[in-house]
């Protein structure tokens, strides 16, 4: 399954985590950044959203807080980018939101939490029901 996968300096270290952790699993498409070196979240955000707007596909974006990539990333019709700090709301971001972009705040969960979260975003699917009629009036406004 192909992953995209985007941080700003402060998520870089653990978006390289997270490809060398789950390489066997998902072929990742990194947008960047590709260094430590000091970047705009909303520059990675936009590319990515485009991206999974385009090809329908789901994303992961990382950033210190995971604020920052989260709004800018929902500034997009169609997004559904869930900021998660644990694995529960991993679950219900998917289950409930039908979210299509995974978002981490890498300067306030420990890697080994960030690795959980991913796995359960990606094992996780859409209830529908009665959250399809709410994920629909997402977008009404
Ligand atoms: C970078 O210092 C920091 O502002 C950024 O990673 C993020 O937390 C923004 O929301």
């Amino acid at each position: 399954m192909k992953v995209f996968i985007a941080s700003d300096h402060a998520g870089f270290d653990l978006k390289e985590s997270l490809k060398k952790r789950f390489a066997d699993k998902f072929e990742f498409e990194d947008f960047g950044a590709f260094s430590t070196q000091s970047v705009d979240y909303p520059e990675f955000a936009h590319k990515l959203a485009q991206n999974v707007l385009d090809t329908n596909q789901y994303g992961v974006l990382i950033c210190g807080t995971g604020n920052g990539m989260a709004m800018t990333a929902n500034k997009h019709a169609g997004i559904r980018a869930g900021l998660c700090w644990n694995k529960d709301i991993a679950a219900l971001i998917r289950q409930h939101n039908d979210a299509n972009i995974l978002v981490m705040p890498a300067r306030f969960i420990p890697e080994e939490t960030a690795f959980e979260i991913l796995e359960t975003f990606f094992a996780t699917e859409f209830e529908g029901g009665r959250h399809q009629r709410r994920v629909e009036k997402i977008n009404l406004v």
